[in-house]
């Protein structure tokens, strides 16, 4: 079951925690990896240059399993790592060393804590003890499933933080309570992108008969007070007047001829719309936006709570990840 894991869905997290990095320009040199199974959230950092590792997890065949990937990976020619693991609860006091990481990730493990009326609460003390592993400057980074109840339980914790003070710093730009979770128990917010799957994956995929062409998943990248947050590598582009807005929806075409996104940002979530033959609209890029793609937009025309794509308006697309693909809404899997 464990190699099951790694080989399927240990791949997907690996593409998920690279998606991320491309989205926010997170380049952590240490990290410290809770809840890390069999170890492909440290491998895929490892990937993108860190070189500082401690995992924690109540499984040691998956700290074994881990290590050996890990030891592969340093085999590589300058690819030293430092490595060290620990079988803990991560509920428990021990489980989180103070230490200065540059980033604490969890990666699909905070959603496996409780399953009661307490789960976010239970979630939020083992956030808060993160904090103090989280060195200056540093961050944690919560990944989460993306079905309905995972993302809204994963959103709950981002807001129950950012009451306590932390700074979310991706994917979102509004800083205040996240306005989907505000909206209704059927409403959520996740981040959704086609993926290129690898034949391994695609062949167990098939296998076990499940639908496999795209990465979900809800995540935040939080830094913990007192710190301010500094600006992420990719969002360093200053941001004009009317700020940055995440894209969080598909394109929806409405019975007026019109396609609709949903922004969020500084003022809110909100729609984004352009009539599906307007020409500006199509020069300017709109009908190429992408699921999260970060962007800021010029004299939109306001509309219908909303903005609308006028004769002036002009999207300006800020971050690293300039096209994140067409997607589309709908998680019946898990991941
Ligand atoms: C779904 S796996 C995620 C593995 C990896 N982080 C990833 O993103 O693919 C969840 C991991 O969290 C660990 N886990 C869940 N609850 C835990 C707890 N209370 N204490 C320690 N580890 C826990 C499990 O042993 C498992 O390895």
């Amino acid at each position: 079951m464990l190699s099951a894991y790694d080989e399927y869905y240990g791949r997907v997290s690996r593409a998920q925690v690279a998606r991320i990095a491309a989205i926010s320009g997170l380049r952590p040199a240490s990290v410290l990896d809770v809840g890390s199974g069999p170890g492909p959230v440290s491998l895929a950092f490892a990937e993108l240059g860190a070189r500082t590792f401690s995992l924690v997890d109540s499984s040691e065949r998956a700290l074994e399993k881990a290590r050996l990937s890990l030891a592969r990976f340093a085999d590589s020619p300058g690819a030293p790592l430092s490595v060290s693991t620990a079988v803990a609860d991560i509920e428990s006091l021990e489980a989180i060393p103070d230490g200065g990481f540059d980033l604490v990730a969890f990666g699909h493990c905070l959603n496996e804590v409780g399953r009661g009326d307490d789960r976010v609460g239970r979630r939020l003390a083992i956030a808060r003890r993160a904090a103090r592993a989280v060195a200056p400057g540093g961050a944690a980074l919560v990944m989460d499933p993306a079905t309905l109840a995972a993302s809204r339980d994963s959103i709950a914790l981002r807001d129950a933080l950012l009451a306590e003070g932390w700074t979310v710093r991706a994917p979102c730009t509004f800083p205040g309570p996240c306005p989907a979770l505000a909206a209704g128990p059927t409403q959520t917010c996740h981040d959704e992108a086609p993926w290129d799957v690898p034949p391994e994956v695609g062949r167990l995929a098939s296998e076990a008969g499940l639908d496999r062409d795209l990465i979900k998943m809800s995540w935040f990248i939080l830094s913990p007070p007192p710190r301010r947050a500094e600006a992420l590598p990719g969002e360093a582009e200053p941001r004009p007047s009317g700020g940055a807005y995440r894209v969080v929806s598909m394109p929806m075409l409405n019975k007026g001829g019109r396609v609709r996104y949903l922004l969020c940002g500084p003022g809110g979530r909100f729609p984004f719309s352009a009539r599906r033959d307007d020409e500006a609209a199509r020069a300017g890029g709109f009908f190429s936006l992408g699921r999260y793609e970060l962007i800021s937009v010029d004299e939109p025309e306001p509309r219908e709570g909303g903005w609308g794509f006028g004769a002036r308006t002009a999207i300006r697309r800020l971050g690293s990840l300039a096209h994140a693909g067409r997607d589309g809404i709908g998680c019946s899997d898990v991941r």
